[in-house]
């Protein structure tokens, strides 16, 4: 007999479609760390996990890179409450003092409006770090913000609409999916 496949009743329920399935998400992070250990082969890497969203694809990319790297969290709010277009960015945890000289890899689980990895990439310059890449799992197509600046790896591209599920939220929710899929409108209280 085969065992039933686990679900969520409650919270895939709350899901219009799934955009991008745990299989995907798998397959397409292992191509990220070999992509990862080829460019930095041999080299020292501080990771920063912008926290809560990048939790799980943070956690799934460094278990399979065959390099010493440092895991350091930060934290940028952009989206207090319940809003779900980026706000200006602010600082919930600072960025770590030691970063001089240090091979900075930024990762996030998505790259939306730029605003954060922006200020991210910074900010890690400014500390003195000597290079500074930006990875996430989804890219979102902005056709409105045509010079939001790039991300120099990510996993997929995806449309512009609200997704939640490994990692990404709405407001808090939705973070333990283990699918990513687009939020259907009554969850987001649209009716
Ligand atoms: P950016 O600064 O606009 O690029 O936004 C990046 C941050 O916005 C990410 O770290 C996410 O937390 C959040 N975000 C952007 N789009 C979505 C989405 O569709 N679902 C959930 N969070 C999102
Ligand atoms: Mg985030």
């Amino acid at each position: 007999m085969t065992p039933p496949k686990p679900s969520m009743p409650d919270e895939l329920g709350d899901l219009e479609k799934i955009l991008v399935s745990r299989e995907q998400i798998a397959r397409r992070v292992g191509e990220m760390a070999g992509e990862l250990a080829e460019s930095y082969c041999g080299e020292e890497l501080t990771i920063l996990v912008v926290l809560t969203g990048a939790l799980m694809v943070a956690a799934d990319l460094v278990r399979k890179l065959p390099l010493k790297v440092l895991i350091e969290p930060v934290s940028v709010s952009s989206y207090p409450g319940l809003a779900t277009r980026s706000e200006e960015p602010k600082f919930r945890l600072p960025l770590p003092e030691d970063l001089a000289g240090r091979n900075v890899l930024i990762v996030d689980d998505i790259f939306d409006s730029g605003q954060t990895m922006a200020i991210l990439t910074e900010a890690a310059y400014v500390k003195g770090a000597r290079s500074v890449r930006t990875c996430a799992l989804l890219k979102k197509d902005r056709p409105d913000l045509p010079d939001r600046g790039g991300v120099d790896l990510y996993g997929f591209d995806i449309p512009d609409e609200f997704v939640v599920g490994y990692g990404l939220d709405f407001d808090g929710h939705y973070r333990n999916l283990p699918d990513i899929g687009v939020l259907a409108r009554h969850a987001r209280g649209g009716g």
